[in-house]
């Protein structure tokens, strides 16, 4: 087993000392895939990335002297009150996608059943946006044609559209940010009846470059905090209610601010791929971030792949559950509208949906053995996940011992991926998780 599991070297590492990316460079080899078709060449964000990753550090002093400047407000409060469920262009379609292919995802979500299982978010990310007019007014492009009309054909099927922008002048696919038109975009969005926003860093990393060429570290986060604030404060002045999704990728531990400049979600990481790897990394390196999730605010790990073809279903599987027992926000990535069967039973496994939008609204944890990870449910249940990280190797048994999952005593235990009761689990649990796959449990007394 040892050979080839990717994730175990080091399972105690600190998770809050360094951004996720970061922490996991430090164990194993960074990410080398080739980015998937239609994805954009990442080198020069990766570089801009880079350095902060380097000289974002001590972020704790900087938020104290940063926090007094914001006043946190009702809107984030009100909002998100579980982890948000929906849909995102980018992880399919890129900058390729289209009022057709957004409206074809709204049709399939409410078609398919994924609507009624929870995802209600229709969001498109970068590559809707065309030029400004002569008054500064953002304008769709070409590929989309009245972005009012568009969000009322999402409202008429009871769900909700997201959009994208940057805090920069362009976004990271080079289209239209936000940057100096803060508030008139925020007016353009709740006048089209937008109800999420993402706000991706990007080419505002120049600005901060430009305004800092020494590059402080404490300096680089309250400008991040500044730009994060003043959309806030232009969503708030819209009276509509609009999740506020930071993406900044983690950098300068923005758990630890995120809530303070409205946040209801943050990226903790870079961009996910569609890959075992990828998404391994990703999600168990989630460990320690618990404490900065909760209703309204959520850790966001990155969008699902669930679909996409790159991986085999028990790592699809394993997607889905360890993003449930994380509390993360469920965007599907795939093509909704040529979802096979499968693909339908992982993205829509109500009793692993119901873990993560559990309300009692924590993220939970891994225990000591590495792939093993617990979360706390309302009525003192929990959910259990034992993962198998061999992915190309025989299967290994594991043994969860019941008193390290918080019981004292026999539990009742239901398998939420076979969707059958177990019965009474005494003192102990062994199972055979299939390899790159998980074996996920409720437990109650
Ligand atoms: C960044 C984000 C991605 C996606 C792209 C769009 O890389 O992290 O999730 O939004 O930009 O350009």
């Amino acid at each position: 087993m040892a050979a080839s599991n990717i994730l175990n070297k080091n399972p105690s590492a600190p998770c809050c000392q360094v951004d996720a990316q970061e922490r996991i460079g430090e164990n194993i080899p960074r990410l080398t895939d080739a980015p998937r078709k239609g994805v954009r060449s990442r080198s020069k964000k990766e570089q801009a990335m880079n350095f902060y990753r380097l000289s974002v550090v001590c972020t704790s002093i900087a938020t104290a002297l940063i926090f007094p400047m914001f006043a946190a407000t009702a809107q984030s409060g009100t909002l998100a009150t579980t982890p948000p469920m929906g849909w995102n262009s980018w992880n399919h379609f890129a900058d390729k996608v289209t009022e057709a292919d957004v409206r074809a995802a709204a049709d399939a979500m409410v078609a398919s059943g994924m609507r009624d299982a929870g995802y209600v978010y229709v969001n498109i990310d970068d590559g809707w946006q065309g030029r400004r007019d002569s008054h500064g007014n953002i304008q769709p492009n070409s590929k989309f044609h009245d972005m009012k009309a568009l969000a009322g054909y999402i409202h008429s099927k009871g769900l909700k559209l997201g959009i994208y922008s940057s805090p920069g002048p362009k976004t990271c696919e080079g289209y239209e940010g936000s940057y100096g038109h803060e508030q008139q975009d925020a007016n353009a969005f709740a006048k089209w009846g937008v109800d999420f926003l993402k706000y991706d860093l990007c080419s505002y990393m120049d600005i901060m470059k430009l305004h800092d060429p020494h590059q402080d570290p404490r300096k680089a986060i309250a400008m991040m905090q500044a730009a994060y604030e003043k959309m806030h404060q232009a969503l708030i002045n819209t009276h509509r209610t609009i999740v506020y999704s930071l993406c900044e990728y983690g950098v300068g531990s923005v758990w630890e601010w995120g809530p303070k400049v409205g946040g209801n979600l943050w990226r903790t990481t870079d961009d996910i791929r569609d890959n075992y790897r990828s998404m391994a990394l990703i999600g168990f390196s989630q460990a320690g971030l618990e404490a900065f999730a909760g209703p309204g605010h959520w850790n966001d790990p990155d969008m699902l792949e669930i679909g996409n073809g790159g991986m085999k279903a028990n790592e699809y599987r394993t997607q889905m559950s360890l993003w449930a027992i994380l509390a993360a926000p469920l965007l599907a990535g795939n093509d909704l509208s040529k979802m096979d069967e499968t693909t339908k039973s992982i993205l829509m496994n109500k009793e692993v949906i119901a873990v993560d939008q559990d309300s009692l609204g924590v993220q939970g944890n891994r225990l000591g053995p590495p792939q093993i990870w617990v979360k706390p449910l309302t009525g003192g249940a929990k959910a259990l996940a034992i993962f198998n990280y061999v992915t190309d190797d025989e299967a290994e048994p594991l043994t969860v011992q019941l008193k390290d999952v918080g019981f004292s005593g026999s539990v009742h235990a239901r398998d939420l991926w076979a969707h059958k009761e177990l019965g009474i689990l005494h003192d102990s649990y062994t199972v055979t998780p299939p390899p790159g796959g998980v074996v996920m449990l409720r437990l109650w007394q």
